[in-house]
């Protein structure tokens, strides 16, 4: 009887910890998620001059972004991807893929030529809970076919690490496809980014058969995962 107790505090102890545990991940999301311009504090990732390219950036949430410049992002988006969705098992939705890219959550990177204001590139991300964790989701990175290969989606990449530190995110985590032959070299080469122990091919959740991998990149806070595996997988803050 003493002993059956002991454990059933011990086993309260624990779910009290846990729920401690995922409180202060979700403050951490809320407090990333409540600044004005999590990009101020960083003016010399406002501009990117290199490469003959004269670009100014500003990192907003969509709420905050003109109609215009959402739409452009939608259908640079659609002229990009839809292709390769429709060669996955997700297919293409445009009106999916539009709720998505408007969702409240949404926060924006946007590159621009300097003299005209003609956007040229974006970065859609989100602070989020994923697995347990506090993570910055790259959503998507898209370049005009102009602009690329001239350092800019590195740049972009650069950025949202170095918001996720910023910000005390542990990782910056993103979905590519397999046969994106160019963007999966792109993260795992050049970004250096790792399969996700949550990506289908480790999980085995679907195997061969699932067309895209989870890619991650831990940040300073990040170093030390959950010595047990992610517990609260599936778990978020609402
Ligand atoms: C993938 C993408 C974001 C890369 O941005 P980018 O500005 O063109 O890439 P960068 O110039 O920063 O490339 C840095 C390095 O990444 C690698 N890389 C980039 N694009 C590559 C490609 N298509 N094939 C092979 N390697 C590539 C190269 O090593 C490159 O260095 P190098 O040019 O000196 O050889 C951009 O090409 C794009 O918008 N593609 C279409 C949309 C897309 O697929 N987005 C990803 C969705 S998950």
């Amino acid at each position: 009887m003493g002993r059956k107790s002991s454990k059933a505090k011990e086993k309260k102890q624990r779910r009290l910890e846990e729920r401690a545990a995922m409180d202060a991940v979700c403050a951490k999301v809320e407090t990333a998620n409540k600044i004005d311009d999590p990009l101020a504090s960083f003016p010399a990732f406002k501009k990117y001059d290199r490469n003959g390219m004269n670009i100014v950036i500003e990192c907003k949430r969509v709420t905050d972004l003109d109609p215009s410049t959402v739409d452009w992002a939608v259908e640079l988006t659609k002229t990009n991807m839809q292709t390769m969705y429709e060669q996955s098992e997700w297919g293409w939705k445009d009106r999916e893929k539009k709720e998505e890219m408007t969702d409240e959550r949404a926060w924006y990177l946007v590159a621009r030529e300097g003299d005209s204001a003609v956007p040229t590139a974006f970065s859609h991300f989100r602070f989020d809970v994923e697995c347990g964790e506090e993570v910055l989701y790259c959503y998507e990175v898209q370049l005009e076919s102009r602009v690329r290969r001239k350092g800019l989606g590195k740049f972009l990449m650069q950025i949202l690490q170095l918001l996720a530190n910023s910000t005390q995110m542990k990782k910056v985590m993103l979905t590519v496809f397999k046969h994106n032959h160019g963007a999966y070299q792109f993260f795992k080469e050049a970004m250096q980014f790792d399969i996700d122990e949550s990506s289908p091919s480790v999980s085995g959740c679907c195997g061969d058969d699932c067309s895209y991998e989870i890619l991650s990149r831990r940040t300073k806070y990040g170093e030390h995962p959950h010595p047990h595996g992610s517990p609260y997988c599936g778990g978020c803050c609402h």
